[in-house]
């Protein structure tokens, strides 16, 4: 190919592109390395004296311009790119995906802020136990009756536990008098781990998970996860246990809430009720037990039962959850659908 056609052809093909993949066709046509142009130049070594004198200038003075022109035209490109595409207000953007709090680590989350606000100290504990803290102290003794309100996995004993339980204080348990592992029924135990090292006053919540050995159903679960309170002082009465929780469901879920307590039974306190809640309009569901903390818990931690007095309470998460979000599957918690978990 001549010169006069590739000056020809070469500023054509940079005239008539119209898009970057166009522009890169015909640079590398004309003066890529192995275009038409350089394989002119490598040729010049073959050709006689004179032809070389006279193409070799003038193919230099060619390259020169192809590359002016490509430069424009890319400048040109890229004008006409940002005012089209680049800069294109209109069109809708590319939505982030950020990650989703699980709904029950929101509700443990308000749980947490709400009693702390009212002044409650928040600790946790084992979710391994032992027989002792989950129940004896608790004034469930052994064989009595009420250990069947606590369907239990417990721990093959011989098995040294697996070292990521949390297991706070491993020699107690080689000491009998704590009895048998067990996983946690309830988040209880930690009523009798706390006074055991600490003097009243004090008003404390221990969220936690806890374990049922029961069949699943959309209200059953063989885990999840409960918020214990407890309080108490020189006189602690269940009207300022009225006060707090009253002030706790208002925060959770509004001031259309209202509460009642039934009259229940729990081995650790006396007397004990069952808290009910109905937003308005909704009917009665049932979260959590509580009561006047019993005597015999005061005196398996050698409180004396005859100077102080509070209340305990149990709330279920999982529950709260379900009602503040209108879920009606408890095993949806725990699908790991995220489906379900994305609505949150
Ligand atoms: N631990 C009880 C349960 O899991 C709830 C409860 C806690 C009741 C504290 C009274 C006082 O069923």
């Amino acid at each position: 190919m001549n010169l006069e056609e590739i000056k020809e052809r070469g500023i054509a093909g940079i005239k008539e592109a119209k898009t970057f993949e166009e522009l890169e066709a015909a640079r590398t046509w004309s003066v890529g390395r192995n275009g038409v142009l350089t394989a002119l130049l490598r040729s010049l070594a073959d050709m006689p004296i004179e032809e070389r004198r006279k193409i070799g200038p003038a193919a230099g003075v060619l390259r020169t311009e192809l590359e002016k022109l490509l430069k424009r035209k890319k400048e040109e490109l890229v004008a006409k790119n940002e005012g089209e595409r680049l800069f294109d207000v209109t069109k809708p953007g590319k939505k982030a995906s950020l990650g989703h709090l699980h709904p029950l680590t929101r509700i443990d989350a308000e749980v947490r802020a709400i009693f702390s606000s009212l002044n409650f100290s928040v600790l946790e504990g084992p979710e391994v136990e032992s027989e002792y803290y989950n129940f004896d102290a608790l004034n469930i003794p052994e064989g009595h009756p009420a250990r069947d309100m606590w369907d239990t996995f417990w721990l093959r004993q011989n098995e040294t536990p697996n070292s990521q339980l949390q297991i706070p204080n491993k020699s107690q348990f080689q000491n009998s008098k704590y009895g048998k592992l067990l996983m946690r029924t309830h988040t209880s135990p930690m009523q009798i781990r706390y006074m055991e090292s600490h003097n009243p006053p004090f008003q404390i919540i221990v969220p936690g998970r806890t374990f049922r050995y029961e069949a699943t159903d959309a209200s059953h679960e063989i885990n999840f996860y409960q918020v214990e309170g407890l309080m108490v002082g020189r006189d602690v009465t269940l009207a300022n246990f009225k006060f707090i929780i009253e002030t706790f469901f208002k925060k959770m879920f509004g001031e259309n809430i209202t509460f009642r307590f039934r009259p229940s039974y729990f081995p650790f306190v006396e007397p004990g009720v069952e808290v009910d809640v109905k937003i308005a309009g909704g009917k009665w569901l049932e979260v959590m037990g509580a009561g006047m903390v019993h005597r015999n818990v005061f005196n398996a931690v050698r409180y004396n039962p005859d100077e102080v007095q509070g209340f305990a309470f149990g709330v279920g998460l999982d529950r709260l959850a379900m009602i503040k979000y209108g879920i009606p599957d408890i095993r949806l918690f725990y699908s790991g659908d995220l489906r379900f978990t994305n609505q949150f």
